[in-house]
């Protein structure tokens, strides 16, 4: 070891040359380079034993799409007028991570599907036209990479670029994971100027892998890939994981919904662009995590229309306290663009009787489609018929029913309260109780 130590500036493993393409080492490992943007975006570099491209040509064919995943590229329809409920995916049959897939929403840059594994891969996967996003509902694994392994488990977020190939190998029991599609870019991480680059979470939450286990193999290994609709297999002689290092910062990596550390208001309502923590082209992903009741502010979701976006909501853990015990876990909601919203009739007459929790125990997943965002005929499938009644709370209360002197106490409460302030008193000040 030389005397002192050196960072190089951009994340590298195990054995790679001074620079990208230049140095000695170029003549004994084959370097490929994973580039966006017509290799003028973000790179990285593998440098492999083996050249990438070493496929057997009379075992490279295009697969029949309806065959391998029927339900991943599902009809889509036009969505609007109409709230769903989607209920928790119960498989026809055991699949693996990809060939499970169903796709529920999509716009032109971003979709959203849900797949429930219950078989192995058998072969490795590389998604041509979409970095994508997992987030693991339920189970967990390893998520094998060209870059090497990263550990996964329950409330993990997976973010896998575009073109990287990997594998899931998934532990023993139930996997339920809803995978995000953003075709057009790669996730940026969400924050405001005001706030910094520590909320709602730091980049140093990413976590990137770090050990290489390179496999020096002889075999058949095959490598489907995927773009737009078109599937293709090609088959290797030698396991695509036999790069001995590489350097770059077009990598996967895991992103934990635990740390997620929520912004929260005692004297107003965060919105949910307040818990954004992901932007895609088209699309923004939010969590919505354990955090306080806001005091004195309104604590249930203000009723509102989404001018611009189709909201979905994946109901992770915890009670879903807006949604008046409407949704359990594992469920999607989906609200169209436009259409009109808010809590349930049991939440708001909480916050009217004053009946505020200590702390909101749910976690959900929020993605955000822009219009125009279509439904599928797979999730229309999963779709509960009774999901508008249950608003019906607020035509069948006598509290929300029409009532001939309601005009006039609204405007008598509003004389009164005209002048009302905030307590901005703090306790044990001589203005206190004034
Ligand atoms: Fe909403």
């Amino acid at each position: 070891m030389e005397k002192f130590e050196y960072f190089s500036g951009i994340p590298e493993v195990g054995i790679v040359p001074r620079a990208p393409h230049a140095g000695p080492l170029m003549r004994h490992v084959y370097e490929q380079e994973h580039g966006r943007g017509g290799f003028a975006g973000k790179v990285s570099h593998t440098y492999h034993l083996y050249p990438p491209t070493n496929w057997l040509p009379e075992e490279s064919r295009l697969l029949d799409g309806a065959g391998f995943a029927p339900h991943w590229e599902s009809p889509l329809r036009p969505v609007g007028g109409v709230h769903h409920a989607l209920g928790v995916l119960t498989p026809e049959a055991p699949r693996d991570v990809y060939r499970g897939m169903g796709r529920l929403i999509a716009n032109a840059t971003a979709a959203m599907n849900v797949t429930a594994p219950a078989a192995p891969m058998d072969y490795f996967f590389e998604h041509h036209s979409a970095t994508l996003v997992f987030f693991v509902h339920e189970g967990s694994g390893t998520l094998e990479t060209t870059f090497g392994p990263i550990a996964y488990r329950k409330g993990d977020f997976l973010i896998i670029p575009k073109g990287i190939t990997h594998r899931f190998e998934c532990d023993q029991g139930p996997q339920y994971y809803w995978v995000y599609e953003s075709f057009a870019g790669d996730p940026e991480k969400a924050e405001a100027v005001t706030t910094g680059q520590f909320l709602t979470h730091s980049r140093s939450d990413y976590k990137f892998p770090r050990s290489l286990d390179t496999r020096n193999e002889a075999g058949r290994f095959e490598i489907v890939s995927k773009t737009d609709g078109t599937y293709a297999r090609r088959v290797h002689p030698t396991h695509p994981f036999d790069a001995v290092g590489w350097r770059g910062t077009y990598l996967p990596y895991r992103f934990a919904v635990e740390d997620v550390r929520p912004l929260v208001a005692d004297r107003s309502h965060v919105p949910p662009s307040g818990h954004t923590v992901f932007i895609l082209p088209g699309c923004y992903l939010c969590v919505f995590t354990v955090r306080s009741a806001e005091k004195e502010g309104l604590w249930v979701p203000f009723f509102h229309n989404n001018l611009d976006y189709c909201e979905t909501l994946g109901y992770h853990v915890g009670r879903f306290f807006s949604r008046g015990g409407v949704f359990s876990e594992g469920m999607v909601s989906v609200h169209p663009v436009g259409f009109p919203h808010g809590p349930h009739p049991k939440a708001l007459a909480a916050l009217l009787d004053d009946k505020r929790p200590q702390v909101f125990e749910e976690v959900g997943i929020m993605a955000d489609f822009a219009n125009p965002a279509k439904i599928s005929n797979f999730a229309l499938g999963l779709s509960r018929p009774d999901y508008m009644a249950s608003w019906s709370g607020y035509t069948t209360e006598p509290r929300f029913l029409h009532d001939p002197g309601r005009l006039a106490k609204v405007l008598r409460l509003a004389e009164r309260l005209a002048d009302a302030r905030d307590k901005l008193r703090p306790a044990g000040s001589e203005d206190e109780g004034r």
